[in-house]
Protein backbone atom coordinates (compact mmCIF):
# COMPACT_ATOMS: atom_id res chain seq x y z
CA UNK A 1 0.00 0.00 0.00
CA UNK A 2 1.23 3.96 -0.54
CA UNK A 3 2.30 5.82 2.18
CA UNK A 4 0.49 8.30 3.81
CA UNK A 5 1.93 11.06 5.11
CA UNK A 6 -0.36 13.61 7.16
CA UNK A 7 2.61 15.88 8.75
CA UNK A 8 5.66 17.97 6.95
CA UNK A 9 8.20 16.11 8.46
CA UNK A 10 6.73 12.72 7.53
CA UNK A 11 5.99 14.14 3.92
CA UNK A 12 9.61 15.23 3.91
CA UNK A 13 10.75 11.39 5.18
CA UNK A 14 8.66 9.64 2.55
CA UNK A 15 9.86 12.03 -0.40
CA UNK A 16 13.62 11.50 0.34
CA UNK A 17 13.36 7.83 0.20
CA UNK A 18 10.70 8.50 -3.37
CA UNK A 19 13.72 10.29 -4.60
CA UNK A 20 16.52 7.57 -4.32
CA UNK A 21 17.95 7.28 -7.65
CA UNK A 22 17.12 10.31 -9.10
CA UNK A 23 13.21 8.97 -9.43
CA UNK A 24 10.85 11.94 -11.24
CA UNK A 25 8.29 12.66 -9.26
CA UNK A 26 4.34 13.43 -10.30
CA UNK A 27 2.03 15.25 -8.26
CA UNK A 28 -2.04 14.44 -8.52
CA UNK A 29 -3.43 17.40 -6.34
CA UNK A 30 -7.33 16.35 -5.01
CA UNK A 31 -9.67 17.09 -2.81
CA UNK A 32 -10.34 13.23 -2.22
CA UNK A 33 -13.87 11.79 -3.49
CA UNK A 34 -12.50 10.47 -6.30
CA UNK A 35 -14.28 9.04 -8.92
CA UNK A 36 -13.11 8.14 -12.15
CA UNK A 37 -11.48 11.04 -13.42
CA UNK A 38 -9.39 11.04 -10.85
CA UNK A 39 -8.47 7.95 -11.44
CA UNK A 40 -7.87 8.85 -14.67
CA UNK A 41 -5.22 11.74 -13.67
CA UNK A 42 -3.17 9.05 -11.74
CA UNK A 43 -2.71 6.60 -14.93
CA UNK A 44 -1.60 9.64 -16.74
CA UNK A 45 0.82 10.49 -13.68
CA UNK A 46 2.06 7.10 -14.18
CA UNK A 47 3.01 7.08 -17.74
CA UNK A 48 4.99 10.10 -17.10
CA UNK A 49 6.73 9.73 -13.90
CA UNK A 50 8.88 6.77 -11.87
CA UNK A 51 6.95 7.76 -8.79
CA UNK A 52 3.36 9.09 -8.31
CA UNK A 53 2.54 11.60 -4.98
CA UNK A 54 -1.39 12.10 -4.91
CA UNK A 55 -2.49 14.62 -1.89
CA UNK A 56 -6.05 14.34 -0.50
CA UNK A 57 -6.93 17.76 1.06
CA UNK A 58 -10.26 19.44 1.53
CA UNK A 59 -9.13 23.41 0.74
CA UNK A 60 -11.00 25.66 2.80
CA UNK A 61 -9.56 28.69 1.54
CA UNK A 62 -10.79 27.85 -2.24
CA UNK A 63 -14.43 27.65 -0.61
CA UNK A 64 -16.79 30.59 0.23
CA UNK A 65 -18.25 30.84 3.38
CA UNK A 66 -21.66 29.74 1.95
CA UNK A 67 -20.21 27.16 0.17
CA UNK A 68 -19.99 23.33 0.51
CA UNK A 69 -16.59 23.08 2.30
CA UNK A 70 -18.77 21.01 5.89
CA UNK A 71 -20.43 19.10 3.10
CA UNK A 72 -18.09 18.38 0.35
CA UNK A 73 -17.57 14.33 0.41
CA UNK A 74 -15.21 13.10 2.21
CA UNK A 75 -14.62 9.18 1.67
CA UNK A 76 -11.15 8.81 3.21
CA UNK A 77 -11.24 4.90 3.09
CA UNK A 78 -12.33 4.41 -0.21
CA UNK A 79 -10.22 7.06 -1.37
CA UNK A 80 -6.93 5.41 -0.13
CA UNK A 81 -8.21 1.86 -1.25
CA UNK A 82 -8.64 3.45 -4.70
CA UNK A 83 -5.22 4.98 -4.62
CA UNK A 84 -3.80 1.66 -3.47
CA UNK A 85 -5.05 -0.13 -6.36
CA UNK A 86 -3.11 2.22 -8.75
CA UNK A 87 -0.19 1.76 -7.00
CA UNK A 88 0.51 4.74 -6.22
CA UNK A 89 3.60 5.54 -4.15
CA UNK A 90 2.88 8.28 -1.59
CA UNK A 91 -0.44 10.31 -0.38
CA UNK A 92 -0.05 13.49 1.21
CA UNK A 93 -2.82 13.64 3.42
CA UNK A 94 -2.70 17.06 5.37
CA UNK A 95 -5.09 18.45 7.95
CA UNK A 96 -5.92 21.95 7.80
CA UNK A 97 -3.71 22.54 11.08
CA UNK A 98 -0.56 21.07 8.99
CA UNK A 99 -1.76 23.51 5.69
CA UNK A 100 -2.50 26.47 7.52
CA UNK A 101 -1.00 26.68 10.68
CA UNK A 102 -2.06 29.43 13.53
CA UNK A 103 -0.71 32.32 11.83
CA UNK A 104 -1.18 31.63 8.35
CA UNK A 105 -1.02 35.21 6.86
CA UNK A 106 0.14 34.39 2.98
CA UNK A 107 -1.29 34.11 -0.44
CA UNK A 108 -0.73 33.62 -3.81
CA UNK A 109 -2.65 36.20 -6.59
CA UNK A 110 -3.26 35.31 -10.16
CA UNK A 111 -4.63 38.07 -12.78
CA UNK A 112 -4.91 38.95 -16.45
CA UNK A 113 -6.72 37.00 -18.97
CA UNK A 114 -7.05 33.48 -17.35
CA UNK A 115 -8.64 34.86 -14.36
CA UNK A 116 -10.87 36.97 -15.75
CA UNK A 117 -14.80 36.38 -15.68
CA UNK A 118 -15.91 33.09 -15.93
CA UNK A 119 -15.65 31.36 -12.46
CA UNK A 120 -14.17 34.69 -10.81
CA UNK A 121 -17.17 36.18 -11.50
CA UNK A 122 -19.56 34.28 -9.66
CA UNK A 123 -16.65 32.28 -6.84
CA UNK A 124 -14.09 35.81 -6.51
CA UNK A 125 -12.19 33.81 -3.59
CA UNK A 126 -12.11 30.85 -5.82
CA UNK A 127 -8.37 31.24 -7.84
CA UNK A 128 -7.09 32.97 -4.83
CA UNK A 129 -7.69 29.80 -3.18
CA UNK A 130 -6.73 27.62 -5.55
CA UNK A 131 -3.33 29.16 -6.58
CA UNK A 132 -2.00 29.38 -2.64
CA UNK A 133 -3.14 25.37 -2.11
CA UNK A 134 -1.27 24.42 -5.18
CA UNK A 135 1.26 26.56 -4.68
CA UNK A 136 1.99 25.17 -1.55
CA UNK A 137 1.71 21.97 -2.88
CA UNK A 138 4.58 22.30 -5.16
CA UNK A 139 6.93 23.89 -2.60
CA UNK A 140 6.37 21.14 -0.66
CA UNK A 141 6.81 18.39 -3.50
CA UNK A 142 8.93 19.40 -5.45
CA UNK A 143 7.69 17.51 -8.31
CA UNK A 144 8.64 17.21 -11.72
CA UNK A 145 5.21 17.23 -13.43
CA UNK A 146 1.85 18.31 -11.88
CA UNK A 147 -1.74 16.81 -13.14
CA UNK A 148 -4.83 18.72 -13.70
CA UNK A 149 -7.67 17.58 -15.29
CA UNK A 150 -9.32 19.46 -18.57
CA UNK A 151 -12.71 19.37 -16.75
CA UNK A 152 -11.65 22.70 -14.52
CA UNK A 153 -10.71 24.41 -17.49
CA UNK A 154 -10.39 27.91 -16.15
CA UNK A 155 -8.50 26.41 -12.82
CA UNK A 156 -5.73 24.49 -15.16
CA UNK A 157 -5.26 27.70 -17.29
CA UNK A 158 -4.43 29.79 -13.90
CA UNK A 159 -2.51 26.93 -12.66
CA UNK A 160 -0.66 26.77 -15.75
CA UNK A 161 0.57 30.76 -15.33
CA UNK A 162 1.46 30.70 -11.74
CA UNK A 163 3.39 27.78 -12.35
CA UNK A 164 5.65 29.53 -15.38
CA UNK A 165 5.14 32.82 -13.56
CA UNK A 166 6.40 31.76 -9.98
CA UNK A 167 9.62 29.95 -11.75
CA UNK A 168 8.59 26.64 -10.01
CA UNK A 169 10.13 24.08 -12.40
CA UNK A 170 7.27 22.36 -12.25
CA UNK A 171 5.23 20.71 -15.93
CA UNK A 172 1.83 21.22 -15.91
CA UNK A 173 -0.21 18.96 -17.92
CA UNK A 174 -3.90 18.75 -18.98
CA UNK A 175 -5.58 15.61 -19.23
CA UNK A 176 -8.91 14.81 -20.77
CA UNK A 177 -12.59 14.91 -18.96
CA UNK A 178 -13.93 12.23 -18.36
CA UNK A 179 -17.90 11.27 -18.52
CA UNK A 180 -20.70 9.03 -17.59
CA UNK A 181 -22.41 7.57 -20.83
CA UNK A 182 -24.70 9.90 -20.80
CA UNK A 183 -22.29 12.63 -21.04
CA UNK A 184 -22.41 14.46 -17.55
CA UNK A 185 -18.82 15.53 -16.82
CA UNK A 186 -17.77 13.28 -13.58
CA UNK A 187 -17.96 15.51 -10.49
CA UNK A 188 -17.32 14.67 -6.71
CA UNK A 189 -20.12 16.86 -6.58
CA UNK A 190 -22.48 14.46 -8.98
CA UNK A 191 -23.53 12.33 -5.97
CA UNK A 192 -26.14 15.66 -4.46
CA UNK A 193 -28.08 15.46 -7.39
CA UNK A 194 -31.34 13.61 -7.17
CA UNK A 195 -32.22 11.36 -9.24
CA UNK A 196 -34.36 13.66 -11.54
CA UNK A 197 -31.67 16.29 -11.31
CA UNK A 198 -29.02 13.28 -12.40
CA UNK A 199 -31.30 12.66 -15.67
CA UNK A 200 -31.58 16.53 -16.24
CA UNK A 201 -27.56 17.21 -15.87
CA UNK A 202 -26.23 15.86 -19.03
CA UNK A 203 -28.43 18.64 -20.99
CA UNK A 204 -24.88 21.06 -20.33
CA UNK A 205 -22.67 18.55 -22.44
CA UNK A 206 -25.39 18.39 -24.86
CA UNK A 207 -26.30 22.11 -24.78
CA UNK A 208 -22.22 22.95 -25.21
CA UNK A 209 -22.14 19.84 -28.38
CA UNK A 210 -25.28 21.93 -30.05
CA UNK A 211 -23.28 25.36 -29.99
CA UNK A 212 -19.67 23.71 -31.14
CA UNK A 213 -22.03 22.55 -34.40
CA UNK A 214 -23.53 26.57 -34.68
CA UNK A 215 -20.11 27.56 -34.40
CA UNK A 216 -18.53 25.05 -36.97
CA UNK A 217 -21.61 25.98 -39.35
CA UNK A 218 -20.09 29.43 -39.06
CA UNK A 219 -22.33 31.46 -36.55
CA UNK A 220 -21.29 33.99 -34.41
CA UNK A 221 -20.95 33.11 -30.67
CA UNK A 222 -23.52 35.53 -29.64
CA UNK A 223 -25.85 33.77 -32.07
CA UNK A 224 -24.97 30.03 -31.18
CA UNK A 225 -24.34 30.85 -27.40
CA UNK A 226 -27.76 31.87 -26.86
CA UNK A 227 -29.36 28.84 -28.69
CA UNK A 228 -27.31 26.92 -26.10
CA UNK A 229 -28.42 28.96 -23.10
CA UNK A 230 -31.93 28.41 -23.76
CA UNK A 231 -31.43 24.94 -23.97
CA UNK A 232 -29.73 25.02 -20.67
CA UNK A 233 -32.70 27.26 -18.58
CA UNK A 234 -35.58 24.93 -20.07
CA UNK A 235 -34.17 22.05 -18.92
CA UNK A 236 -34.14 23.76 -15.26
CA UNK A 237 -30.95 24.74 -14.67
CA UNK A 238 -30.23 28.46 -13.38
CA UNK A 239 -27.16 29.42 -15.89
CA UNK A 240 -24.35 31.42 -14.44
CA UNK A 241 -22.63 31.27 -17.59
CA UNK A 242 -22.28 30.10 -21.19
CA UNK A 243 -19.26 31.57 -23.00
CA UNK A 244 -17.28 30.78 -26.35
CA UNK A 245 -13.80 31.90 -25.32
CA UNK A 246 -10.20 31.65 -26.64
CA UNK A 247 -9.09 28.07 -25.49
CA UNK A 248 -5.65 29.46 -25.00
CA UNK A 249 -6.04 33.38 -23.38
CA UNK A 250 -9.58 32.95 -22.83
CA UNK A 251 -9.84 36.10 -23.90
CA UNK A 252 -13.79 36.70 -25.51
CA UNK A 253 -14.15 35.80 -29.09
CA UNK A 254 -16.61 36.56 -32.04
CA UNK A 255 -16.40 33.70 -33.86
CA UNK A 256 -14.32 30.56 -34.71
CA UNK A 257 -13.01 33.56 -37.29
CA UNK A 258 -10.72 34.58 -34.03
CA UNK A 259 -9.07 30.98 -33.26
CA UNK A 260 -9.78 28.20 -31.09
CA UNK A 261 -12.39 27.94 -28.63
CA UNK A 262 -13.38 26.71 -25.33
CA UNK A 263 -17.44 26.35 -24.49
CA UNK A 264 -17.32 26.75 -20.60
CA UNK A 265 -20.61 26.44 -18.74
CA UNK A 266 -21.47 26.68 -15.10
CA UNK A 267 -25.06 26.15 -13.91
CA UNK A 268 -27.49 25.43 -10.85
CA UNK A 269 -29.56 22.70 -10.56
CA UNK A 270 -31.73 23.33 -6.96
CA UNK A 271 -28.52 23.68 -4.61
CA UNK A 272 -25.24 21.84 -6.86
CA UNK A 273 -23.88 24.15 -8.99
CA UNK A 274 -22.25 21.93 -11.69
CA UNK A 275 -19.42 23.12 -14.23
CA UNK A 276 -18.24 21.74 -17.73
CA UNK A 277 -16.30 23.21 -20.88
CA UNK A 278 -15.39 21.04 -24.76
CA UNK A 279 -13.03 22.23 -27.30
CA UNK A 280 -14.81 23.27 -30.23
P1 LIG B 1 -10.89 18.12 -7.37
O1 LIG B 1 -12.19 18.71 -7.70
O2 LIG B 1 -10.83 16.95 -6.42
O3 LIG B 1 -10.19 17.70 -8.70
C1 LIG B 1 -8.88 17.18 -8.69
C2 LIG B 1 -8.40 17.08 -10.13
O4 LIG B 1 -9.23 16.16 -10.83
C3 LIG B 1 -8.51 18.42 -10.88
O5 LIG B 1 -7.34 18.61 -11.67
C4 LIG B 1 -9.74 18.23 -11.73
O6 LIG B 1 -9.73 18.99 -12.92
C5 LIG B 1 -9.66 16.75 -12.04
N1 LIG B 1 -10.96 16.20 -12.44
C6 LIG B 1 -12.15 16.34 -11.79
N2 LIG B 1 -13.15 15.76 -12.49
C7 LIG B 1 -12.58 15.25 -13.62
C8 LIG B 1 -13.08 14.54 -14.76
N3 LIG B 1 -14.38 14.24 -14.88
N4 LIG B 1 -12.21 14.17 -15.73
C9 LIG B 1 -10.88 14.49 -15.62
N5 LIG B 1 -10.35 15.16 -14.56
C10 LIG B 1 -11.18 15.54 -13.58
O7 LIG B 1 -9.76 20.63 -8.53
C11 LIG B 1 -9.59 20.42 -7.34
O8 LIG B 1 -9.92 19.24 -6.71
C12 LIG B 1 -8.96 21.45 -6.42
O9 LIG B 1 -9.29 22.75 -6.87
C13 LIG B 1 -7.41 21.31 -6.28
C14 LIG B 1 -6.71 21.51 -7.63
C15 LIG B 1 -7.05 19.94 -5.70
C16 LIG B 1 -6.88 22.40 -5.31
O10 LIG B 1 -7.48 22.30 -4.07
Amino acid sequence: PPVVARTLPALRRALGELRRRNASVALVPTMGALHDGHISLVRLAKRRADKVVVSVFVNPTQFAPNEDFGSYPRTWKADAAKLAAENVDLIWNPDVKAMYPEGFASRIGVDGPAVAGLEDRFRPHFFGGVATVVGKLFMQVRPDFAIFGSKDYQQLRVVTRMAADLDTGVKVIGAPTVRERDGLAMSSRNVYLSPEQRQIAPTLYRAMKEVAKLLKAGKSADAAVAVGSKLITEAGFALDYLEARHAETLAPVRSLKDGPIRLLVAAKIGTTRLIDNIAV
